[in-house]
């Protein structure tokens, strides 16, 4: 833990204007102390309360919080309702003619659909599944681009009480194989290709390689959108069904399958320390109201805005503020299909200025290379319709938070640095916009209701400078439910013994400032978060050692100007250390095997070729001497238990 030290001191504070303030859905300090205020004295009527005003339940709950089981808890577990209702049904009378999506397509084509309209692709698109034999607790897999239909697809299946799992359209055959076969899905819904800064991805032919892989025959049926006019290389004729025949002739009327509140809404697979990505399970009542009560609180949503989060439903982002939180309090919002990038990095700006947007959500990944792309191009926009920006994902660096809120907001729309994560459901740590004053790189305080704290390695609450584990010290609605298939694995990692299984851990270092505002410093565990996402390092680490050239290697991670980190491998061959021309075509064809694996986005940025690793007498291999060579830093630390001390030289000498 002491390694853990304070990294940041940043002192500039950001208050809301009075404008800002006064028209909050929180309005000053004193809004904000009041809702902490209520959740302290009576924690189970706060959220009660919340849920009743921003849920349309079926059948009301009577109560609020059952924790018997813990850390199993259940909210409003006798509550009857359905998410899709809660999306569509509720808005017809006052908003069936309002926009619910703004989607630009990569080539700048615009669709707009109505709550009416969506409603209606839903409505079939469900009853199409139904036909299908889809039922409720049923799995369907979802490995589509980022557009309407993968938001009716996920709609229509909460609708029929069916559980989605959705892959991000950038993984390969391997790892929608593991997730198909994990959560033994009965449909695979999917399209031809995708379309990405101009260019078509494959994705058909990938889901017929993963149903080829074996391990998914709990598949019944493959639904293909035709996103291009390109043909599928294969057809067949009794597992594939086009999206067009699914839904040909049916109802454009469904009735929702009302469900417990604690029936699970989706499964969403994430990287953790071991090389098998985790199912996240999330419920249907509690995650709907974390979606809901931050896209009032910290999204501030009035009525006449323009939403826009950039994430892709692959990530729980775009589950949270894309598919439920925006349609569930019944905003508009832009969903765009492409890069940021394409045509030019004016994408991003000339659509808020095309949209009109008022609250932009994005990643600082995403900034850091906008602003390397083209620091003065937001400048060439009209960016005033913005009323307020938001980050997620990584910490973000003072200089390019001070950019967004100079360059992007005019320097009057406060940004929200959202902390949370795919297990958290919603936003945790995040200022509420009109009442809480921001610091460049930090995420401020806790929602209201969020209990966090930032303990050491007994629990106890550590003095502030000082770093240490992020904790949730009481259950939240939005929470993870479980890990598909592996309770077990749920409590040791979530609920640790280490802190007698009450503390929720997060997985993250953080420290308190003088102000009691939590500044995140980094994972604790061996996940890696490149380009806002995450990467467990022994899943690489297992990717790279079935091939079979590679008898041993470890990654680690390394800091990076724009993708935050990047993925550094040390690779022991099974013959002879490479050197040279050979040892980079081996390193090619190792990256190449991994974005096969895994999904390009795992591709190590560096390889390091050794006769071996830096081990222990033990055998263990002693990771943080290979975060130090990565970054190329001095080793400090004693390497007197060290194996084989004389490894390190030749590691230090070996990037490619
Ligand atoms: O390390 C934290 C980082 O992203 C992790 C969660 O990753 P994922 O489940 O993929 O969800 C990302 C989108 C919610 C966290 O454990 N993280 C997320 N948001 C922030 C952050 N780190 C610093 N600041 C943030 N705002």
């Amino acid at each position: 833990m002491s390694s853990i030290d304070s990294v940041l001191k940043e002192n500039r504070l950001f208050p809301p204007s009075d404008d800002f303030r006064t028209k909050a859905n929180v309005s000053g300090l004193e809004g904000y102390n009041a809702l902490c205020d209520k959740a302290n004295s009576d924690y189970e009527g706060f959220w009660a309360e919340l849920a009743r005003e921003l849920v349309s339940w079926k059948k009301p709950f009577t109560k609020t919080l059952n924790d018997s089981n813990a850390p199993s808890y259940k909210w409003f577990e006798d509550g009857e309702l359905n998410v899709s209702y809660n999306c569509l049904d509720r808005h017809l009378e006052a908003r069936g003619n309002k926009v619910a999506i703004i989607f630009e397509a990569d080539d700048g084509a615009v669709t707009k659909v109505t709550y009416r309209d969506l409603y209606q692709r839903v409505c079939q698109f469900a009853n199409g599944l139904k036909g299908l034999g889809v039922t409720k607790g049923d799995r369907v897999v979802i490995y589509m681009p980022h557009g309407i239909e993968a938001i009716v697809a996920m709609q229509a299946t909460a609708r029929i009480g069916a559980i989605h799992s959705v892959v991000f359209g950038g993984f390969s055959a391997g790892a929608l194989r593991d997730r198909i076969s994990d959560a033994q899905a009965k449909i695979v819904i999917t399209a031809n290709e995708s379309v990405r800064g101009g260019k078509a991805v494959p994705l058909k032919s990938v889901t017929d390689e993963a149903l080829g892989l074996g391990g998914c025959e709990s598949i019944e049926k493959v639904i293909v959108y035709p996103r291009t006019l390109n043909k599928c290389e294969h057809w067949n004729e009794e597992r594939n069904i086009w999206w067009s025949a699914l839904i040909k002739g049916q109802p454009t009327d469904c009735e929702p399958e009302w469900v417990d509140a604690e029936h699970p809404l989706f499964i969403l697979y994430t990287s953790g320390s071991t090389g098998k990505p985790k199912g996240i399970q999330h419920s249907t009542g509690g995650y709907l109201l974390g979606t809901q009560v931050t896209m009032k609180w910290v999204f501030d949503y009035k009525e006449n805005d323009v939403f826009w989060c950039t994430a892709d439903v692959g990530w729980i982002t775009g589950h949270s503020y894309v598919t439920y939180g925006p349609l569930g309090i019944g905003a508009t919002q832009v969903v765009f299909e492409g890069v940021p990038t394409y045509p030019d990095a004016g994408r991003f700006w000339s659509m808020i200025e095309k949209h009109g947007v008022t609250t932009f959500y994005t990643a600082p990944t995403a900034i850091r290379s906008l602003i390397k792309l083209g620091g003065d191009l937001p400048k060439k926009y009209d960016l005033s319709s913005l009323r307020l920006l938001g980050t997620v994902g990584e910490p973000i660096n003072p200089e390019a938070w001070i950019w967004y809120h100079e360059v992007v907001g005019g320097g009057r729309c406060p940004i929200v640095d959202t902390w949370w994560q795919t297990e958290t459901g919603a936003n945790m740590i995040a200022p509420l916009p009109g009442a809480v004053a921001t610091k460049p790189g930090s995420c401020t305080l806790p929602i209201p209701g969020i209990i966090a704290d930032i303990v050491d390695e007994a629990g106890a609450p550590v003095e502030p400078g000082k770093g240490g584990f992020l904790v949730i010290k009481k259950p939240w609605p939005a929470m993870v439910r479980t890990i598909w298939n592996d309770p077990e694995r749920f409590k040791k990692t979530y609920f640790p013994e280490e802190f007698n299984g009450k503390l929720y851990l997060a997985g993250d270092s953080a420290h308190f400032d003088e102000n009691g505002y939590i500044w995140i410093m980094g994972r604790i565990d061996d996940v890696l978060n490149v380009s806002g996402h995450r990467l467990g390092t022994m899943e690489i680490e297992s990717a790279l050692v079935a091939n079979p050239l590679v008898a041993e290697s470890a990654v680690v991670g390394k800091p990076h100007e724009i993708k935050g980190e990047s993925v550094v491998a040390f690779v022991v061959l099974k013959g002879n250390r490479p050197e040279g021309e050979e040892a980079k075509k081996i390193a090619k064809e190792l990256r190449e095997w991994v974005a096969h694996e895994i999904g390009k986005i795992a591709q190590p940025d560096e390889i390091r070729f050794g006769d071996n690793l830096p081990k222990t007498r033990s055998g263990k291999i002693m990771r943080r001497l290979l975060r130090d060579i990565a970054k190329g830093q001095e080793i400090t630390q004693d390497v007197s238990t060290l194996e084989n001390p004389a490894i390190l030289e030749q590691l230090r000498h070996s990037a490619l």
